[in-house]
């Protein structure tokens, strides 16, 4: 199939790529000029294990291109896919100014049938808002398709070519099953619904995945006052097949371009009408509170006193294996740290750049390596667990900082690593060591 995608975002990049693994003719569509240029030239603008590979073997295979000419782009797809960003309104709503622009655009780039399907996260109705808007602008025959996109950052190629699941929404019967065949090789479970469910059921699922979390979390902070220990406790929880295992780990709580923004929207979409989301705006408010978890620590070690105090930060991304930031919950730890006076060392493997550049200088220091931002400091905050961290020799750690105080805001240590060292441990939900 001949395949349009708009938007090389990470939703889009990585389903343009992979659509183009399938065997199909691929063409990525961008307006950012200097973004095309690194894919022509083999590049890949986001760091995600194995897209760069994909995107050279299936260039040189001649299945895949990139071009900012998005009329040129459409004339030659059969199927159009609008994978451009919906951004936070300040309310919190998502906002469909790229969304609109690219169906204005879309629509007069027109030369015949197509199925135009959006897999960027869309409040419910905007399918057939992008509809009302292309109708406006051609005669041209086309079907909508809701496709909404469950690839998570970090494991984004192997989630889009080995899916749980393919959600497909449609108002024609031939175009959802156009659609499905272009998914079939991918999995046995595709659900085809009507588009507003298919709509719906993107924001359900993130924040059912959001809900698990702040659940677990604030489980977490009861189990550090009484004395249990929340791993063990979603260990044995997770055994139960209608609870499962997975987003029962506790931590500082959820950050990330997605289940910040999608919960917001669907509070908002909620209001809208006239529903209040109550769970939901808790789920929201527990996370926000939970990276006070370490902070509340720290606070309780120092007396209170941050100020002169070096904190060592170990991960800015707002989980391991990407350079993404967006929302990272070491943004406001950071921020509440250097506020309170203390000298903030910072290290990740990957996303000091990303950070610094959406977080400013503000007095951080920012190191190279994660021994360097541990030396001398008064005590060390893991905040995102990258396999780097987790190996990290402790007995030397411990010799590099001046107290050994760690508070591991990701629980990737056992007792047993500890075992060797004489450190502070303080974790989220478990019992302190030492
Ligand atoms: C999330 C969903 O998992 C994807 O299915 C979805 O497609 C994507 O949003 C999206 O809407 O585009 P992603 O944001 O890449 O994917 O990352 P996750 O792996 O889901 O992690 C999100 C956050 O939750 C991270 O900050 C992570 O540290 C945190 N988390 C996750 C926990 O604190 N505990 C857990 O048990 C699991």
């Amino acid at each position: 199939m001949n395949i349009t995608v708009i938007g090389t975002g990470y939703v889009g990049l990585v389903s343009g790529i992979c659509y183009a693994e399938l065997g199909n003719r691929v063409i990525c569509v961008d307006k950012d000029l200097a973004k095309v240029a690194t894919l022509q030239n083999g590049g890949i603008p986001i760091y995600e294990p194995g897209l760069q590979e994909l995107s050279a073997k299936n260039t040189a295979a001649g299945r895949l291109s990139y071009t900012s000419d998005l009329r040129e782009a459409v004339e030659q797809a059969d199927i159009v896919i609008i994978a451009v960003g919906t951004p936070s309104l300040p309310n919190g709503e998502a906002n469909l100014a790229y969304i609109d622009q690219a169906a204005i655009e879309i629509a007069q780039a027109m030369n015949g049938y197509k199925i135009i399907a959006v897999k960027s996260t869309v409040p419910v109705g905007t399918n057939e808002r992008v509809a009302k808007l292309i109708r406006s602008w051609t005669a041209e025959q086309f079907h909508s398709i809701s496709l909404p996109e469950f690839l998570r950052e970090g494991s984004a190629v192997q989630d889009t070519l080995h899916p749980d699941r393919v959600v497909i929404g449609a108002d024609s019967e031939t175009a959802a099953e156009t659609i499905v065949r272009l998914h079939r090789s991918l999995t046995d479970q595709i659900v085809v619904t009507d588009i507003r469910s298919a709509e719906m059921l993107k924001y359900a699922s993130n924040a059912f995945l959001a809900t698990k979390i702040s659940f677990i979390n604030e489980i977490a902070n009861i189990c550090e006052k009484v004395g249990a220990d929340v791993t063990r406790v979603a260990e044995g929880m997770g055994y139960d097949k209608r609870i499962g295992h997975a987003f029962l780990k506790a931590g500082i709580g959820y950050g990330g371009s997605c289940f910040p923004k999608d919960t917001r929207a669907l509070i908002q979409i909620a209001g809208n009408v006239d529903y209040e989301f109550k769970l939901l705006r808790a789920v929201v408010e527990v996370n926000q509170d939970q990276r006070m978890n370490v902070i509340r620590k720290l606070e309780s070690i120092f007396d209170g006193e941050l100020q002169g105090k070096t904190i060592a930060v170990w991960g800015l991304a707002f989980k391991p294996n990407t350079d993404d930031v967006r929302e990272s919950p070491a943004h406001e730890i950071i921020q509440y740290l250097t506020q309170s006076g203390a000298h903030v060392k910072a290290y990740d493997p990957i996303a000091t750049r990303n950070f610094r550049s959406m977080y400013g200088e503000n007095g951080v220091m920012w190191c190279d390596d994660a021994l360097q931002a541990a030396t001398g400091a008064d005590a060390l905050c893991l905040l995102t667990e990258w396999d780097e961290f987790v190996r990290a020799d402790l007995v030397e750690l411990q010799s590099l900082l001046r107290k050994p105080i760690l508070i591991d805001g990701r629980n990737v240590f056992k007792e047993a690593d500890l075992a060797e060292t004489k450190f502070i441990y303080y974790s989220i939900g478990r019992p302190r060591l030492n």
